[in-house]
């Protein structure tokens, strides 16, 4: 059975469509990619289905549950979580306040304050912010900012991840590193990751499946080698010149 049912979302902002028509699953456990050019659609369907805006058009059901009309927070404590591709700390908090405030307020809202105190220590040290819990989250280097976001998504207690482009600006070490932790969380926490990125060998590498967005539509599904050599994509990343 699916986690995730995508049925016919559309949505546009005055003129413009966003996206239109989409659909697709993802099965639990799943890794899916999702890629596509600037401004394909690939954020704002992450905004839908996170409850941060609404759909014109279309369903999106969790486990057989309609997320429609959801509130964030009402779809965070069914277990869903999504990081921001434009990060979004409380700046003038540490690392451990902005992380123990994700766990107080996620679907472990309900533990006391120091279980919640030992579940922040526990998530830091598996982003590997241990040693940045006390600094001053405005002030951490991009990489740790992007692990920052990841780290308060998976406080939060998540079925399903979504991360958008946190591999995005870090150097190819800090990629392997942030590869090698997204690995790690799937596996210890039995996570189902939907991943936005343009860091494409990192997609290919990651994802059991892709799905390809151009302009708002669906051009492509599949595993990464199809999606590699459909035409569509092809034709839309080089202009069908290969
Ligand atoms: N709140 C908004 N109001 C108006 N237009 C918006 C809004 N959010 C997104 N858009 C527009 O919708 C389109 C899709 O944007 P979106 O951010 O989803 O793209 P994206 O695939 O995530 O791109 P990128 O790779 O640059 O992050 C773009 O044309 C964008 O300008
Ligand atoms: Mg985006």
């Amino acid at each position: 059975m699916s986690l995730l049912d995508i049925q016919d979302i559309s949505k546009s902002f005055g003129g413009l469509q966003a996206l239109q028509g989409i659909n697709f699953s993802v099965k639990s456990g799943e890794i899916v990619g999702i890629m596509g050019a600037n401004g394909a659609g690939k954020t704002t369907l992450f905004s839908l289905i996170a409850g941060h805006s609404r759909p014109n058009k279309g369903k999106m059901i969790l486990s057989g549950q309609s997320l429609s009309g959801l509130k964030p927070n009402s779809v965070c404590r069914l277990g869903i979580a999504r990081t921001f591709q434009i990060v979004r700390p409380f700046r003038n908090l540490t690392v451990f306040e902005n992380v123990l405030t994700a766990v107080r307020f996620g679907r472990d809202h309900r533990k006391s304050k120091s279980e919640a105190e030992t579940r922040t220590r526990q998530v830091l040290g598996e982003i590997g912010l241990d040693d940045r819990a006390d600094q001053t989250a405005g002030t951490l280097t991009l990489s740790g900012q992007k692990r920052l976001e990841v780290a308060k998504a998976l406080a939060s207690n998540p079925n399903l991840l979504m991360l958008d482009e946190v591999m995005a600006g870090l150097t190819p070490s800090e990629v392997k590193d942030m590869l090698a932790v997204i690995r790690r969380l799937k596996d210890s926490y039995d996570l189902t990751i939907l991943i936005i990125e343009h860091v494409m060998q990192a997609l290919m590498d990651l994802s059991d499946r892709i799905i390809v967005l151009h302009h708002g539509e669906l051009i492509a599904e599949g595993t990464p080698s199809e999606v590699a050599k459909d035409p569509q994509v092809l034709e839309a990343y080089i202009g069908g010149h290969a």
